[in-house]
């Protein structure tokens, strides 16, 4: 079989990774992946919202099966587009998409079928916002309603904070189109798991756990990130845990997605926190996270395409999914400044001195090729993921790998895989 994935970040070359393990796999292409990915895929260059360009390829090439690796093209509709031309396709349409493009969507959604989450509101009016926000106790979490690169949640301490902070997304706009909605939140505690689901529509099977790590510097100090690091399992989630999400959240969600006409096909992500009334919805997300994928695949026995092939065919009852009772750490080494300003086109050394192992796999989010040596190109450069019997291990195994491999202003955090409670 010939494979597509759009994507060009870490969590596509976790993916690229996997999918090699496939016997049914002749050959994948990657649009438009990145200078590591081309390593294991051919690198095709057409974007990942160059949704026409997509399926040209697909239909020129006899793409027999392609997945969708990121959210933008997913919430504009490109199954869909695949679809319309009888090409096999793995994610959500856009009417499913829809419970990570919209939030205002996905808390209407728990609301309305009693899946637990933060109590909220939703505004379209600045004044409306301003009037509630202020007659609210602090902390407050405002978010704008659609993508914002992970960036439009905004957890505020006091009034002035909050109104600052619907300031910037209704009224400067800083997210664009998707702070014409804000929903305005209960702020929860407790501690955050990141449980990933394959789902055909009826039927959902969660992956392992896992957790990652946001903020820039060790203790969880500094600006949050797209991910400084991410763990699996996580050492929270326990079987009964699982059991009790399995009931309350997991299957609800897919059936009520379902009974609204909006079958979800695809890779549900949870963001789930254990609060002291039990677990509850943080958000949900309609693909594999980044970089939760890192330690997830490499945990996965089964064949990945068999899987994804089965969500597609609304067979995933039939498939006995195995995973590796394993763990695994990914360290992620980002350039000093991220996420804030950094420089790029350092040499990167030392990944040819980790290779060989088998515990150690290097993921490219922000790499490129250059007189054909690899340097950094972008705020995550790379993922090291170590893979061990337990966490303890996984832990010491990736530390190493990110030891060997170095690049100027490389900044890593060294506390990836021993937070308990946040
Ligand atoms: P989201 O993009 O919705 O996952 O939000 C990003 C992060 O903001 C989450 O991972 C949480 O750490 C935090 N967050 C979101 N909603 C809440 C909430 N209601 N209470 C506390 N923290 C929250
Ligand atoms: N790691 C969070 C996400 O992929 O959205």
């Amino acid at each position: 079989m010939k494979v597509l994935l759009v994507g060009s970040g870490g969590r596509e070359h976790a993916i690229v990774w996997k999918l090699k393990q496939s016997p049914k796999i002749d050959k994948i292409y990657c649009a438009p992946g990145n200078a590591g990915i081309s390593k294991d895929a051919e690198c095709v260059p057409i974007g990942a919202m160059e949704i026409d360009k997509l399926v040209e390829f697909a239909k020129n090439e006899g793409i027999d099966f392609t997945i969708i690796g990121m959210d933008d093209p997913l919430v504009a509709g490109v199954v869909d587009a695949f679809e319309k031309e009888n090409l096999r396709v793995f994610g959500p349409r856009k009417n499913a998409a829809i419970i990570e493009g919209s939030k205002a969507f996905s808390k209407d959604l728990m609301k309305k079928y009693g899946i637990p989450t933060a109590k909220y509101e939703v505004f379209e009016e600045y004044h409306k916002a301003k009037e509630y926000v202020l007659s609210q106790e602090m902390p407050i979490v405002i978010k704008a309603d659609g993508l914002a690169l992970g960036k439009g949640v905004l957890i505020c301490q006091s009034h002035e904070e909050a109104v600052a902070a619907l300031d910037e997304i209704m009224v400067d706009k800083k997210f664009g189109a998707s702070g014409s909605k804000v929903v305005v939140e209960e702020f929860l505690t407790g501690p955050e798991v990141s449980v990933l689901s394959f789902c055909d529509g009826k039927t959902v099977v969660p992956m392992v756990s896992a957790q990652d790590h946001k903020r820039a510097y060790d203790n969880d100090e500094g600006l949050n990130t797209g991910g400084m690091g991410t763990f699996s399992p996580s050492r929270i989630y326990t079987p009964e845990i699982n059991e009790e999400c399995m009931k309350t959240i997991f299957m609800p969600t897919v059936e009520a997605m379902a009974k609204e006409g909006r079958e979800f096909k695809g890779v549900l992500y949870f963001g789930l926190m254990l609060t002291k009334d039990g677990m509850k919805v943080i958000e949900y997300n309609a693909r594999f996270g980044d970089p939760e994928t890192q330690v997830i695949l490499p945990r996965l026995k089964t064949d990945l395409l068999e899987i994804m092939e089965a969500c597609v065919d609304g067979t995933l009852d039939k498939m006995n999914i195995e995973w590796y009772d394993n763990a695994a750490v990914c360290v992620v080494l980002a350039s000093g400044g991220y996420p804030v300003s950094y420089e790029k086109g350092f040499e990167i050394t030392g990944l040819e001195s980790v290779e060989d192992r088998s515990d150690i796999v290097v993921f490219h989010a922000g790499t490129a090729l250059k007189d054909g040596k690899f340097v950094t190109n972008g705020g995550r450069v790379l993922g090291v993921t170590g893979i061990g019997k337990d966490l303890d291990e996984a832990i010491k195994i990736a530390y190493e790998g990110v030891e060997k491999i170095d690049f100027e202003k490389k900044h890593f955090r060294h506390d990836i895989g021993i937070k308990i409670y946040k």
